[in-house]
């Protein structure tokens, strides 16, 4: 397998992205919770790091995104967007902060834009949530959007299954990426949905489409960080493709770690003054 990581070291854009997406170019996207790990994916050269609420499950050990602060995203965006050079940073609005009040969604926005550095904001839905958007996108602020399976409508759903197999919420689906990128979306996430409507989507609307069990036929696609880098355990959708197995490597080093301290091995006479 080989990696071809752009040579252009040009800050991505909005506006890049849709480049991408009319020559063809795949938009790789993974999230990003911190400094330091925001500076290694940056520097790995991926194009937009995503200040998940999934941080809310994998930072923050809730068992649904719904727990997660607007000032704990803000917290996590800010040193992502500290760190980071190249990839475009999108911090997600967390659960409340945008659904019920198109007023309220825009001041979440406009502290995530104020506080964070981050260049735009992602939020879940389409139709219901469409005034909120209009409104966000009104102050200059870009909206990505995100359809098909929505976390934070997950005690909706009462589960994780693939979404819109069903025509009736295939064709909603298809609708509210129409209504989104009408809007003014510069992108959609469209999460766990099949491959052949995942594909049609990317082929009705001019703006790129990010998929997460999605299928190959989109423009770009999007991991959770912890899970590719194999440090959750126990999580093994078919979608998902592990790069590494870093709980092994962790546990390994500090299991060598401790027994080193225990034996009195570490520190030696060199690591010391
Ligand atoms: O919060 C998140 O990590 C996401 C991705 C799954 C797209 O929304």
């Amino acid at each position: 397998m080989s990696v071809h990581k752009s040579d252009d070291m040009r800050k991505v854009t909005t506006h890049r992205l849709s480049e991408m997406k009319q020559r063809g170019e795949k938009i790789s996207m993974l999230t990003a919770y911190d400094f330091s790990m925001a500076s290694i994916l940056d520097q790995a050269g991926v194009d937009v790091l995503l200040v998940g609420d999934s941080a809310s499950n994998v930072m923050c050990g809730n068992t649904t995104t719904l727990p997660i602060t607007l000032d704990e995203m803000i917290f996590m965006a800010k040193s992502v967007a500290k760190a980071v050079k190249r990839a475009l940073v999108v911090c997600d609005m967390p659960f409340g902060t945008y659904q019920g009040n198109s007023l309220e969604a825009l001041s979440s926005a406009i502290r995530i834009m104020k506080e964070t550095g981050a260049d735009c904001i992602k939020l879940e839905g389409g139709e219901e949530i469409i005034e909120s958007v209009q409104r966000i996108l009104s102050a200059g602020i870009p909206v990505m959007g995100h359809l098909g399976l929505m976390p934070q409508s997950i005690n909706k759903y009462g589960t994780y299954a693939v979404r819109a197999k069903e025509e009736s919420e295939a064709q909603k689906l298809i609708a509210d990426a129409k209504l989104l990128e009408e809007a003014g979306c510069f992108a959609i996430v469209l999460e766990k949905i099949p491959a052949q409507l995942a594909k049609k989507v990317a082929e009705s609307v001019n703006i790129p489409i990010i998929g997460i069990g999605a299928g190959g036929g989109v423009d770009g696609q999007v991991l959770v960080m912890h899970d590719m880098l194999g440090i959750t355990q126990g999580f093994s959708p078919r979608f998902l493709r592990r790069y590494a197995d870093l709980f092994s490597v962790i546990t390994e080093a500090v299991g060598n770690y401790v027994a080193d301290v225990k034996s009195g091995d570490f520190p030696n006479e060199k690591e010391q003054y």
